[in-house]
């Protein structure tokens, strides 16, 4: 298990990448908009993991209110697991709540949300690769 990314929410992509690139030295990979959770994302891969800074494209969307509600910081941490339905099923299990269902990406990358009343005070987010071609 590891931590395959790690999101925060910016109120500015090029203000707080003046920050992570260009001060702090971080290499940027893709910049894209992903219309489906209403933010852009600037991904810095770092090693095995990466940072995800997330702008949202609307006050309202799940991002903005974050934002409007706790500033900028860190809006939530993704582990990488084999099986997530095996995981969500243990979490439950356990007693855990879920914040979302485990839902698809285009690419076959599969992935959840586990509350953070649950993950003490954390959004943690599950995710798994899609199977090899
Ligand atoms: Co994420």
């Amino acid at each position: 298990m590891h931590i395959h990314h790690i999101a925060i929410a910016v109120k500015d992509l090029d203000e707080s990448l003046a920050f992570y690139r260009d001060a702090l030295g971080i290499t940027v990979g893709e910049r894209k908009e992903v219309l489906a959770e209403g933010v852009e994302i600037a991904f810095l891969p770092m090693g095995e993991t990466e940072l995800e800074l997330l702008r949202p494209l609307d006050p309202e969307n799940s991002i903005g209110r974050f934002l409007e509600k706790r500033g900028e910081g860190i809006h939530h941490i993704c582990v990488a697991v084999e099986d997530i339905e095996a995981a969500v099923a243990k979490l439950e299990a356990a007693g855990a709540r879920m914040a979302a269902e485990i839902r698809s990406h285009p690419d076959g990358t599969r992935y959840a949300f586990v509350h953070p009343k649950s993950s003490h005070g954390v959004l943690m987010e599950l995710y798994q690769k899609p199977p090899e071609a």
